[in-house]
This record gives C-alpha cells, sequence and structure tokens, in this order.
C-alpha cells in the first residue's frame, strides 16, 4: 500500500557544543534517524535536520577557561560531534550551528514580530552578581547550603537532596562557582515575553498536535499552575546575539536554540533549493516532528509554540519526547564513572 508523498521535517535536540556526545544522546540521534529513514523509504520527502547549540553562560566559562574563543571551541566541538553521528551512522540531510548568520537574522525576525504584537515588554529584576568577574550568575552558578534541608553544596535554583526548588537568593553561605567569592544583589533591566497571554493559544495548539500522553499531563499541570511571563535576555559578558537597540543585552541561549532549527533548515533550503515558506508559513502543508528528551518539554511545548504562533510561522505537528538512558537504574554520571561517550 502507498501513501500520497507527504513533506516532513524532522528535528533531533541541538546539542550544547561543550562536551561530548555521549551514549545517552545516541537514544534520541538513532530513533530519530531510524524515523527518518522508514519515512524516506516509504517515499515520502522527509529532511532531517540538526545543529550545534552555541551559545549560554556555560560554553562562555569553559571557552574561558581552555583559553580559546566561544567561536573557536564550538567550532572544533561541532567538528567532533559531525564525526561522531556519521561514525554511528546518523545521517542528517543538513547540520548546522544556532552561532550563525541565518540563526541571528531568524531570531531578531521572530523577536520583532513578537514585539510589533505587544508580546515583549522590559522589567527591571535583582539578580545574583559576581562583582570579582564583573557578570551576573545564571542560578547554576551559584551554590551554597539548602535553605530547607541544610545540605550543604547545592546548586542555587533546586536542592539535590530534598528536590525543593528556589532561588539563589535563598541560599545559606551563597558562592559564585567562577570565582568563589560571595555574590551580591545587583538589578538589570531585563525583556520579558508575555507566555502568560499564550494560554488559550496553547490549549488549542495541544488538542491538534499528536502529543503523547506525558506531555499533555506535563503541559495540563503547567496551565493549573499559571503561565508565567519569560524572561528572554541576559546581560554582557554573554556568548549570543545582541539585542537589537541595546549595548549589553543578548537573547538568552533558550530564546535562540529552537530558532536553530529553522536556521539549519534555512540553510538546507538554500542549497538544495528547497521552499523555506512551503514549511514554516501559518498555512503550511508540511508537517513538523521534534525528538527531544523529558527534560526539555517545558522549553518545546511551551514557549516553542507561542514564540512560532505569536510570530506568524505555523506550529509544530507533534513532539515526540523520550526518557533517559539509564545504568543500573541511575542516570549515567561522570561521578559514579558510568558516563559512556558515544567514541
Ligand atoms: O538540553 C539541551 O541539550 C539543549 N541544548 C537542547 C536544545 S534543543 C533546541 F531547542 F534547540
Ligand atoms: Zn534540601
Amino acid at each position: 500500500m502507498t501513501d500520497a508523498p507527504r513533506k516532513i521535517l524532522v528535528t533531533s535536540a541541538l546539542p550544547y557544543a561543550n562536551g561530548s556526545i555521549h551514549m545517552g544522546h545516541l537514544v534520541e540521534y538513532l530513533q530519530t534517524d531510524i524515523w527518518v529513514r522508514f519515512q524516506k523509504l516509504r517515499g515520502h520527502t522527509c529532511t532531517y535536520v540538526c545543529a550545534s547549540d552555541a551559545h549560554g553562560t556555560p560554553i562562555m566559562i569553559k571557552a574561558r577557561e581552555l583559553g580559546v574563543t566561544p567561536e573557536e571551541l564550538t567550532t572544533r566541538i561541532s567538528e567532533e560531534f559531525v564525526r561522531d553521528f556519521a561514525a554511528f551512522g546518523v545521517d542528517f540531510d543538513n547540520y548546522h550551528t544556532t552561532h550563525s548568520p541565518e540563526n541571528e537574522a531568524l531570531t531578531v525576525e521572530m523577536f520583532e514580530a513578537l514585539r510589533a504584537a505587544g508580546d515583549i515588554y522590559t522589567k527591571t529584576i535583582e539578580q545574583a552578581y559576581d562583582e570579582k568577574e564583573g557578570m551576573f550568575l545564571p542560578d547554576r552558578f551559584v551554590r551554597g547550603t539548602c535553605p530547607f534541608c541544610k545540605t550543604p553544596d547545592q546548586y542555587g535554583d533546586a536542592c539535590e537532596n530534598c528536590s525543593k526548588t528556589y532561588t539563589p537568593a535563598d541560599l545559606i553561605d551563597p558562592v559564585s562557582v567562577i570565582s568563589g567569592t560571595t555574590p551580591v544583589k545587583r538589578k538589570s533591566e531585563h525583556y520579558f515575553f508575555r507566555l502568560s497571554e499564550y494560554e488559550e493559544r496553547l490549549r488549542a495548539w495541544m488538542k491538534s498536535a499528536a502529543l503523547d500522553r506525558n506531555a499533555v499531563a506535563k503541559l495540563d499541570e503547567w496551565f493549573e499552575a499559571g503561565l508565567q511571563d519569560w524572561d528572554i535576555s541576559r546581560d554582557a559578558p554573554y556568548f549570543g546575539f545582541r539585542i537589537p537597540g541595546t549595548e549589553d543585552k543578548y537573547f538568552y541561549v533558550w530564546l535562540d536554540a529552537p530558532i536553530g532549527y529553522l536556521a539549519s533548515f534555512k540553510q538546507y533550503c538554500e542549497r538544495t533549493g528547497t521552499d523555506f515558506d512551503a514549511y514554516w508559513k501559518t498555512d503550511s502543508q508540511a508537517e513538523v516532528y521534534h525528538f527531544i528528551g523529558k527534560d526539555i518539554i517545558y522549553f518545546h511545548a511551551l514557549f516553542w509554540p507561542a514564540m512560532l504562533r505569536g510570530a506568524d510561522f505555523r506550529t509544530p505537528s507533534a513532539i515526540f519526547a523520550h526518557g533517559f538512558l539509564t545504568v543500573d537504574g541511575q542516570k549515567m554520571s561522570k561521578s559514579r564513572g558510568t558516563f559512556i561517550k558515544a567514541r
């Protein structure tokens, strides 16, 4: 039996370009690759794109430690990724990086569209600041004693012992992971995306998209709790794209990362003469599927469809979220010696 040929675009999550591809990653890339090969064998036009996720504080810090630029670091690591994926037969139709001209142009385009729609505003917030390093600290770069169970050396966002969440300001004896000094509180203006206005549109998308039960349950939980607006900016120093009209504000890595799917596909379209709009305009007849891990459902099932919808792009047909590879029932871990690189 044959179906009418379909146009299908498929992605796997974009790996951070600051480590190695490990066996946990392969759970995702191999299943996506098999699914894509199956669709191609059925005679559909199926395009599989991916890219390295190049931005953010951890990559900036790692490059600094190694004495190279973030561009050098992410280029080198991307080359390793490409070799590892090829060795496992993962056959992307295009592999790009989020630190690309295509991605910057699309990110600015979407941001401006959201701003024109009234979905972007600025607000001054207070955050942990490292005076020695001259930088604001992401939650994970502050460690201290859990305010609830008093376990020492916990991250600034959640306790690994009692699982409670909090902010770095709640930690007892907080220290900056970068300099070891005590952070101070400092104010700064941030850009926010009005996710709170998107509940109805997201509920409609959730009904139309083929989401698995776990993702639907998660979404229901988040709707129940009430959608919070999303902080999409970070202060310099930061490795990312500068926000137009600012001197020292950058787009948060999680804003431009999923746009990297579009950017990689754009590069593919330019190389092969494929019609980008046929896939991404609101009236598109094509299908778009994202394969991801369950830890990033929040970004793909809330922020991403909301951004696409608000900026007049089509939304994903479905999201396929998988669980984690475990070793002896536990998440792979470097310290337990169960971290297995793909190589
Ligand atoms: O969680 C991660 O490893 C991210 N680098 C995934 C990004 S997926 C997409 F949104 F870019
Ligand atoms: Zn605790």
